[in-house]
């Protein structure tokens, strides 16, 4: 029997990947977003399209209606400066509308619920690399809310026996990526050699981040959606799984490969460092690997490339 996934925020840049990767595998899938931030087009043919706010009482009644057998959960207010500015926002769409979603997939008897919360920001500023027991101090409402999201979760698999897996994104990067977003360093660079723009570094460059390619972060989702999943331990770690690669790339190490993927040359700006940015993070992968037979395929400089091309293709 066909299986049945719901991706919320399927009209985003990740979400609309996971949608791809469900139907490969022979999947039916629904894709759930209000195109706040999606774009129709991301939404692949074979998906059907439910134009829906994840906090309202259609969507909850959808969920609670029991067509789907998993709920992939990546819908969310995603950018941590507007979070900062304005945490009543973020919370609404980050908590209560995870809450609205919770209470369908419990009515309607869905088996298991992957939601997606973020290895750049709910480990806090600790030295990296970060296995998924560090302790957890989120710098912003946006971690916080995305912390909250797991205990919610947590809470329910405990409640009403709700299977829940957690996924913890490093940087995600990859085509249909908003190039003029203010988050996603590479698809902000990205468009910036394309247009032959000069590049800005805020600080010295010799911060790092953990990037991880969309396609290998799509394939994740769908081994946590079918894995045997570690038995509860009394913590929000037992069922979640760090998603990134573990190397640290520097931003001038990731100018330097970009340039060189794009063939493309423009001037490098430095400006201010930005206040309250993590100075370094990686993410330790090991159980990724053990528990779902999960490991990046994708390496930055072949990442770097496909990426580039898509932001040339979608500019023509
Ligand atoms: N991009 C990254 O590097 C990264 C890292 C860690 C975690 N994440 C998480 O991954 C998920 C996807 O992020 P993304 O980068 O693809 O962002 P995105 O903005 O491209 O996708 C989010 C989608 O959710 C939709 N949406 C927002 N609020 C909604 C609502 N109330 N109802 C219905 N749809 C709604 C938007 O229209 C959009 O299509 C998010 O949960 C984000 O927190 C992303």
């Amino acid at each position: 029997m066909t299986r049945r996934v719901l991706v919320t925020g399927g009209a985003g840049f990740i979400g609309s990947h996971v949608a791809d990767a469900f139907l490969g595998a022979g999947w039916h899938v629904a894709v759930l977003d209000n195109l706040s931030r999606g774009r129709r087009q991301n939404v692949p043919a074979g998906a059907e399209f439910l134009h829906l706010d994840l906090g309202s009482d259609e969507a909850r009644a959808v969920v609670a209606g029991g067509r789907f057998d998993v709920v992939c959960h990546h819908a969310a207010q995603v950018d941590v400066r507007v979070s900062v500015a304005e945490p009543v926002l973020d919370a609404e769409e980050n908590i209560l509308a995870l809450l609205n979603l919770l209470e369908g997939a419990r009515a309607g008897g869905c088996r298991r619920l992957v939601i997606v919360s973020s290895g750049g920001v709910v480990y806090g500023e600790r030295r990296p690399p970060h296995p998924e027991t560090a302790p957890k101090l989120p710098l912003s409402p946006y971690g916080v809310s995305k912390l909250a999201g797991e205990h919610y979760l947590a809470c329910y698999a405990a409640l009403y026996g709700l299977e829940g897996a957690v996924l913890r994104y490093s940087n995600v990067y990859g085509p249909r990526q908003d190039p003029h977003g203010e988050a996603g360093v590479v698809a902000i660079f990205g468009e910036r050699l394309r247009s032959g723009k000069p590049i800005t570094v805020y600080g010295d460059g010799a911060q790092t981040r953990d990037y991880v390619y969309v396609s290998d972060v799509a394939r994740a989702n769908l081994l946590a959606a079918e894995a045997d999943l570690p038995a509860p331990d009394g913590t929000i770690d037992a069922r979640a799984f760090n998603i990134g690669t573990g190397i640290q790339t520097s931003v001038n190490g990731l100018v330097a490969t970009m340039l060189e993927a794009s063939g493309v040359r423009v001037p490098v700006e430095h400006a201010p460092a930005r206040a309250g940015e993590l100075l370094a993070n990686a993410l330790v992968t090991e159980k990724a690997a053990r528990v779902l037979g999960w490991t990046p395929r994708v390496g930055l400089a072949e990442g770097l490339r496909a990426t580039y091309e898509w932001i040339v293709k979608e500019a023509s």
